[in-house]
């Protein structure tokens, strides 16, 4: 989980800081640039199939996961109270990724899906510009990105650091380094992708 963890990770990295070219308002010629280029490029669309498995892998380890931890005590605990030792979110981490998993359905299906299929189909892109000036001209679908974006918050405040003592990267001397990139990691980068609808809903990009 930590290594397909982290490929994600790096993949939002990605994601993010193409998608805010969108913030320069130039008409969205520098994101459609770059949009261009991994709509394009062999070897990001090659790496896209692997993005596709981790995805998979990521989701299906989970689920392996959460199946281990509740065979390993079928007899339920009869008092619960696990606040002390660990966090909400901690504990909630399938609950956030199942969000995050409806999230992604309709996330692909308004972008990613017609502009494959229409690339497949024609061989040309779709203007993924204008497809999000028109699809964030509804306030329900900017509600539900920005409540995807707080999951995704969530689920990266637990897991960036999960994954460090995951792979035994966390020390006593680097664990306060870990903790606050992490922490500011899962805030900066969903603010910046939840930003993105409530800009173009709210006219600031156009
Ligand atoms: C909230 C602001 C976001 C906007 C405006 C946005 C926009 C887009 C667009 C335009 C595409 C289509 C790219 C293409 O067809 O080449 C795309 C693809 C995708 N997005 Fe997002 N995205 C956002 C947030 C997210 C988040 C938070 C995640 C993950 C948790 C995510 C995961 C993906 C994935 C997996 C794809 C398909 C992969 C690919 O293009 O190769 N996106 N997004």
């Amino acid at each position: 989980m930590a290594l397909t963890g982290l490929f994600l990770i790096t993949f939002l990295i990605i994601h993010c800081t193409i998608n805010a070219m969108i913030f320069l308002n130039d008409g969205g010629v520098t994101f459609s640039h770059w949009g261009h280029f991994m709509g394009t490029n062999p070897v990001i669309r090659t790496l896209e199939i692997g993005l596709v498995a981790g995805f998979l892998i990521h989701i299906f380890q989970g689920l392996l996961l959460i199946k281990k931890n509740r065979d390993s005590r079928p007899v339920r605990y009869q008092v619960v109270a696990p606040a002390p030792n660990s966090t909400w979110y901690s504990r909630s981490m399938g609950l956030l990724g199942t969000l995050l998993l409806l999230f992604l359905i309709m996330h692909t299906a308004h972008f990613w899906i017609p502009n494959r299929a229409n690339q497949f189909a024609t061989g040309e892109e779709l203007n993924l510009y204008q497809m999000m000036l028109s699809i964030f001209a509804d306030p329900l679908i900017v509600a539900l990105y920005v409540l995807g974006c707080i999951s995704l918050a969530w689920h990266l405040l637990h897991g960036f650091w999960s994954a460090f003592q995951t792979l035994g990267l966390n020390h006593q001397r680097y664990n306060a380094i870990i903790h606050f990139v992490g922490t500011t990691f899962a805030i900066v980068v969903p603010l910046i992708f939840a930003l993105m609808p409530i800009a173009i809903y709210l006219n600031w990009v156009n």
